[in-house]
């Protein structure tokens, strides 16, 4: 290049820049020769203690060193980093071989475990799963199923009004008008859904419940076979040694009508915590449906009869599992969740 200390500095420089395999190799190299304490900066840096006459030649020649080992060490860099990235790929590249990760399982809702079992226990006996809406008419909620017009369950305390004539439903009862008025007997149904009141979240309270109300229509149906169904049902869901009673109750919709209890079955009646010490522990409402029942959807209570009852499904859970706060199936707390899957 025409001076021998420049000539000098740039092959070693070159020797450098070509030796090193690294980003980090070729940054040293940089500031070895071009940094601000650099050996070439420092060469030019200095021209102006050389003779007049060198200064030119070893400049021009100083400044051209410095260019070329600007563009080897681009490309040297540009080289280093894709080696860099190639090798960093390969280390993160999954071993395929390795078994794999099990996707974590979600579990069914206690209640939709609950409410499944009780279904389950009424399939068995015959019966099909009918569903309605949860937005409902008066008519269907309260009108076709005997309640007047001034029954307290009407009160605005009780339900939630969509409209004058639109609600949530108080209870799957409506589901049994709807079935029936869609087909002629024999009907054995099944009716799970979510419920809704107007109730403040307590312990025993929630403005919105799940019911599965139960429904059989046909030739000779009698309050012996409610009985006998129900004994099957306690002795399927709360063990073979339950026995229910029935207590006289009042349903607008049912005639008779009566209170379900299942021996408690903590203490076998004697009288524990759960039962409060009553030894009973109550399950559900049934009655005979009540002949104008029948009459509005088109029935001929000459020729059918039936019975209906309906439970809470939360009610049932609680008993079965022993849990004393309702509220604890709503919060969503996966402590509570994952002792049910
Ligand atoms: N629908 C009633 C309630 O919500 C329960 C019931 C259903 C009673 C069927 C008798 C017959 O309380």
């Amino acid at each position: 290049m025409g001076d021998p200390r420049v000539d000098a500095i740039a092959r070693e420089a070159r020797d450098a820049a070509a030796a090193a395999q690294s980003a980090a190799a070729l940054e040293q190299v940089r500031v070895t020769y071009l940094g601000r304490q650099g050996l070439l900066t420092q060469l030019l840096r200095s021209l102006g203690t050389l003779p007049a006459a060198e200064r030119p030649l070893v400049g021009a020649a100083a400044n051209e060193a410095k260019r070329e080992l600007e563009a080897l060490l681009e490309t040297g860099l540009a080289a280093a980093l894709a080696r860099e990235r190639r090798t960093a790929r390969e280390r993160e590249r999954p071993d395929l071989t390795l078994p794999g990760r099990r996707p974590p399982l979600g579990g069914l809702h206690p209640l939709t475990l609950v409410a499944d079992e009780i279904i389950a226990i009424f399939a068995g006996l015959g019966f099909s799963v009918a569903e309605g809406p949860e937005v409902e008419t008066d008519y269907y909620n309260f009108e076709a199923l005997n309640i007047p017009r001034d029954h307290p369950a009407r009160d605005m305390q009780d339900t939630l009004y969509l409209t004058d004539d639109t609600l949530l439903r108080t209870h799957t009862s409506p589901v049994q008008i709807r079935t029936m008025k869609a087909q002629r007997p024999p009907v054995r149904i099944i009716v799970p859904g979510k419920v809704y009141r107007r109730d403040v979240a307590d312990m025993s309270h929630s403005p919105m419940f799940h019911q599965v109300e139960g429904l059989a229509v046909d030739r000779a149906i009698t309050m012996g076979d409610l009985r006998g169904t129900l004994e099957l049902f306690a002795r399927e869901m709360f063990g073979p040694r339950s026995r229910i009673r029935f207590r006289p109750s009042f349903f607008p919709f049912t005639e008779p009508s009566a209170e379900v209890d299942v021996l408690c079955f903590v203490c076998q009646g004697g009288g524990c915590r759960l039962c409060k010490q009553g030894g009973w522990l109550e399950i559900l409402g049934s009655g005979m449906v009540h002949p104008h029942v029948l009459r509005n959807v088109g029935y001929d209570p000459e020729e059918v009869t039936g019975w209906a009852f309906g439970m809470g499904v939360e009610r049932i859970a609680m008993l079965k599992y022993g849990i004393d706060d309702l509220r604890l199936f709503f919060d969503n707390d996966l402590r509570f969740l994952r002792q049910f899957v």
